[in-house]
């Protein structure tokens, strides 16, 4: 079966970067020049999604507009004759029809988010993904969905045993190639009570089954209610596997994740890389 559908929760309040967040969306930072919210879209994209639903908040229309046209902008680029300009501003839309927004009325946490998109899902796996894990290197979401079979997938990667209280930690089973059976999973645990060091990371894959868990609004860490804390409930029911994906994750949630980004994905320019680089060299 394949993965039609992506839930794209942007209605957290982005407290870690006040004050830019305190009337702009998080999701629309950008990283060089191109707003978090939509590298998300474009790797869902690449892994064949269709249909793309934001869940949003308070102060996240810019969003809307974001994925939306701008006559009046492109008229004045093609007035200037902007050619190149019009072009990157118009290949980023959607089919008319294939982009959903759905409000979260209060920010309950990512699991909250997830389940607020529910009736526009149905009877169908559904992909989750976080903007502010941005990644850069091969489309983590395609190499999940390429090996997905069936029941729910994270995509994990290995972290310093100090930071596993900042994750969702997997108690791991048997390992294939790049899977690892999830055998458990608990929010934020201490360093001390981590079970692995291997955490979970803003990309999903998820049963239709996980909306019912998650319609119980039972709050975990942080008093919010937990998508993992949904998934650790279908453990044993469906087939769970974690991703060890192959690119490099930037947590863009983070003031020194969103700074790197800028500097490995300004790298990746070829009319930045070596400016850049030569500033990076005299500074250092
Ligand atoms: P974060 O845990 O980073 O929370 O959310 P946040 O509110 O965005 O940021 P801080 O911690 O206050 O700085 C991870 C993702 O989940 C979404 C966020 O928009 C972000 O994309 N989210 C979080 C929701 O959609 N709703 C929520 O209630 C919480």
């Amino acid at each position: 079966m394949k993965i039609r559908k992506a839930i794209f929760p942007v209605g957290g309040l982005g407290t870690r970067f006040l004050p830019a967040t305190k009337a702009m969306p998080k999701e629309m930072l950008p990283v060089v020049d191109k707003p978090l919210i939509q590298y998300a879209v474009e790797e869902a994209a690449a892994a064949g999604i269709e249909d793309f639903i934001f869940v949003t908040g308070r102060n996240k229309s810019a969003i809307e507009d974001h994925f939306d046209h701008s006559t009046e902008l492109e008229s004045v680029l093609h007035s200037k004759g902007k050619t190149d300009a019009v072009k990157t501003v118009q290949e980023m839309m959607k089919t008319p029809g294939s982009v959903s927004y759905v409000r979260q009325q209060e920010p309950a946490g990512l699991g909250h988010a997830v389940w607020c998109a529910r009736n526009l899902i149905g009877d169908e796996p559904v992909a989750v993904l976080l903007a502010d894990d941005l990644i850069l290197g091969s489309p983590a979401l395609k190499e999940m969905c390429d090996e997905w079979t069936g029941g729910n997938m994270v995509a994990t990667m290995h972290v310093d045993p100090a930071q596993t209280s900042s994750y969702g930690i997997v108690t791991p089973g048997k390992e294939i190639g790049n899977l690892i059976e999830v055998k458990g999973l608990v929010e934020k645990p201490d360093p001390k009570d981590a079970p692995s060091t291997i955490a979970v990371v803003g990309r999903y894959i998820i049963q239709p089954s996980v909306f019912a868990t998650l319609s119980t609004h039972s709050s975990g860490a942080g008093g919010e209610i937990q998508l993992t804390d949904a998934l650790s409930r279908e453990i044993g029911k469906t087939p769970f596997f974690g991703y060890q994906f192959s690119g490099t994750r930037f947590d863009c949630g983070s003031k020194l994740g969103f700074l790197q980004a800028n500097i490995a994905f300004a790298l990746e320019r070829d009319e930045l890389k070596q400016p850049l680089q030569d500033w990076l060299n005299k500074i250092s």
